[in-house]
């Protein structure tokens, strides 16, 4: 059973207890772990979990954030540096990494996700596990990781959490699937089922999922827990009609831990005697359990590496803050830059404005163990570098905790005070150019953080407005865990950047790519919508029978809407530099390419601005006909390329058949011959684009 924290030590716990959750702290666990190992018969060291989702004491930006940087490596490092920072709290396994995919940004979950793309996702899920565990989680600053939600969750129904999923198992192995098994690949030790119902069987006691899939075919032997009061929640689901049915359920399908409900502990030694649980059920789901303790060392040192005297040392240490703040400036992503308003320039006077200007608020409801305290404001990264005012003027965030009357009457409908718009007069005549610093709070997001209006709080956008009014150029900065409906603020701005929550250093990362000391290089991993109404909204949708032949609302019968365009506002891969790129046409060397064979693509990519800047170049891939349909894009590939103004670099890229490849149910990985489409460039819309055709040299 794993108890959540807010206990003592007693008889109930050394006699039923094997893991605690969500206590930290190199002191109370080393006290804790102690006193049990003391108290109870079978000494079996305790394994202490909890969420260390994007930092520990050190916060790097939000995982949505941090997946715009399209850098698994920077992933990589951050997750180390978490797992560093938690071991020496006594912190054994993190939940993380996320692997959910979601196409509908109402989900307020979408902040610990890493995108819509299954590629991204999967080198990310990877990414977060090496870091995490390295090579060998009994080594020292290494923690055990547990990839969560399997599977699906992210599909929730209208954006709602915990929202049933009816997801087809062509979907879920070529979308939802491949970043599971990529972490499962890398090493992850641990798996959570999602809260959802999956095809109308909730995850947690859905046998396909866990007993097929999971273990079957992707021999996975390590442990799986619930989520939190999963098994409870069975009853709600309508599959279980008792607490004790939902136990059952739950232990026949494969669940190791129970997280917080307690049905294994009441109804188990009654499920053992009546014969509807196995002993050598109990007995498979111990062992994993024991080798997880065992390779985590614990049975040698079952404090493994807690130390109150190295948390001193280490928790938010020079190395760790400076790392999260180029994390914080690689996760921006630049949406619009006109006339060249940024970077800013040493000696413009700049006025700051808006409810995130000097806010704290820089950490998601994940921020674990990092204070707001210690969070560096916007305000406090830009200070020392440009002559900027700050004009404090009324306070314009709204409360989260809103009612329905106060959703639809304050926030969007009762217009700005005027006496407050007039309070910022005097600091906008006064300045060159506009910081406007906006969002939603990051309560807004997160679990159980879904919205149905996706929109900056209506106060916000009129100040926006009014100050664009003034004529002085507005930067405006919008601090938001997921992406929000944008357009009129984007058509109000002369420059829109997207900052995420981004964490303990946000202000200076932020303040690094405004300022040109960090050049922007993030790109989205989601697509942002014009309107709530185009969601879900993925890029590498299937197509339809009827597409449109160009994005306008007057094609009838075609695929889209009377009232708004089937674009997103901004795609999937989209983000500025401070220059401009050139693409040349793609050159293949092969139009060919044969089963087990390679044939090469290649671009010149040339950067035709007056600044130095990282493009990263995107390879999509296209299968135009097979035994299913198939996305317009894939992403399959990209390079991150630095170039100074004026020069030229070739960009290759290897594509292999095995690329080529998809996931056909009851067939496997399927390699069907045929023609493809191979696009180079900037984004998910490129139409830069070359052809080749698959042939099959022998039968499969
Ligand atoms: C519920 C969340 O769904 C899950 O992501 C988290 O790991 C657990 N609670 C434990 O806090």
């Amino acid at each position: 059973m794993g108890l959540h924290y807010g206990f003592h030590i007693n008889r109930f716990l050394t006699e039923t207890t094997g893991s605690i959750l969500g206590m930290v702290g190199a002191r109370q666990t080393i006290a804790i772990q102690k006193q049990y190992l003391k108290d109870s018969k079978h000494k079996i060291p305790l394994l202490f979990m909890t969420d260390v989702i994007h930092g520990y004491r050190t916060i790097f930006p939000s995982p949505l954030g941090l997946a715009c940087s399209w850098s698994p490596e920077l992933i990589e490092q951050t997750a180390a540096v978490a797992a560093k920072e938690a071991s020496v709290s006594g912190v054994h396994l993190t939940f993380s990494p996320m692997a959910d995919l979601v196409r509908d940004c109402r989900w307020g979950r979408v902040v610990e996700s890493t995108g819509e793309d299954p590629y991204l996702n999967s080198l990310y899920a990877s990414a977060f596990v090496r870091g995490y565990q390295g090579d060998d989680v009994s080594a020292p600053y290494k923690i055990a990781s547990c990839v969560k939600h399997f599977a699906g969750y992210g599909a929730a129904e209208s954006g709602k959490d915990y929202n049933t999923t009816d997801i087809s198992e062509y979907q879920l192995r070529n979308f939802y699937f491949p970043a599971f098994k990529a972490a499962i690949d890398s090493g992850c030790k641990m798996v959570m089922p999602g809260f959802n119902a999956l095809n109308g069987i909730p995850c947690t006691a859905n046998p396909w999922l866990i007993q097929d899939i999971l273990r079957e075919e992707w021999k996975f032997t390590d442990p799986v827990i619930t989520d939190c009061t999963a098994t409870y929640e069975l009853t709600a689901h309508g599959l279980c009609a008792s607490n004790k049915e939902a136990a059952q359920a739950a232990i026949n399908t494969g669940m190791d831990i129970e997280m917080v409900s307690t049905t294994f502990f009441e109804e188990g030694e009654n499920l053992a005697a009546e014969g509807k649980v196995s002993m050598q059920t109990i007995d498979a789901a111990v062992e994993r359990i024991l080798r997880l303790k065992d390779e985590l060392g614990l049975f040698e040192n079952p404090y493994k590496d807690a130390d109150p005297v190295a948390e001193e040392k280490i928790h938010l240490c020079k190395e760790h803050r400076a790392l999260a703040r180029e994390s914080a400036a690689k996760s921006v992503v630049l949406l619009k830059n006109e006339h060249h308003v940024l970077p800013l320039h040493k000696n413009e006077k700049i006025a700051l404005i808006g409810p995130y200007a000097d806010n704290k608020n820089l950490l998601d409801i994940w921020k674990c163990q990092g204070k707001e305290e210690e969070c560096v404001t916007l305000l406090e990264g830009l200070r020392d570098r440009i002559q900027v005012f700050y004009a404090e003027g009324c306070a314009l965030e709204e409360n989260p905790a809103i009612s329905y009357e106060e959703v639809h009457t304050v926030d969007r409908d009762t217009s700005c005070d005027a006496a407050c718009l007039n309070s910022y007069d005097a600091a906008v005549s006064d300045c060159d150019k506009i910081i406007l610093a906006l969002g939603e709070p990051a309560s807004w997001s997160g679990e159980a953080g879904s919205r149905a209006h996706i929109t900056l709080p209506k106060k916000q956008l009129e100040l926006l407005k009014r100050l664009s009014a003034s004529g002085k150029p507005v930067i405006t900065v919008i601090f938001s865990g997921r992406p929000l409906e944008l357009s009129e603020a984007a058509a109000a701005s002369t420059a829109l950047l997207q900052a995420w929550l981004p964490g303990t250093e946000g202000g200076n990362g932020i303040a690094d790519v405004l300022t040109g000391t960090s050049l922007p290089e993030g790109r989205l991993t989601i697509s942002f919508p014009r309107t709530v109404g185009q969601l879900p909204l993925y890029y590498n949708a299937l197509p339809t029978g009827r597409p449109k032949k160009s994005d306008s609302i007057t094609e009838r019968f075609s695929s889209g809407y009377i009232d708004e365009l089937n674009s997103p506002l901004y795609p999937f891969g989209y983000g500025l530099t401070y220059t401009t790129f050139q693409y040349s046409g793609i050159r293949l060397s092969d139009k060919v390419i044969k089963e087990g064979g390679t044939i090469e693509a290649a671009i010149t990519l040339t950067n035709t601005g007056t600044f130095p800047g990282t493009e990263t170049v995107q390879l999509y891939l296209r299968d135009l006909a097979g035994a299913y349909s198939r996305p317009v894009k894939m992403l399959k590939g990209f390079q991150k390329v630095f170039l100074s103004p004026g020069e030229s670099r070739t960009v290759d890229f290897t594509i292999s058949a095995e690329m080529l490849q998809y996931d056909i149910p009851g067939h496997g990985m399927t390699l069907e011959p045929g023609d493809f489409q191979l696009f180079i460039g900037v984004d998910s819309t490129t139409a830069n684009l070359a052809e080749f055709t698959l042939v099959k040299t022998r039968e499969s």
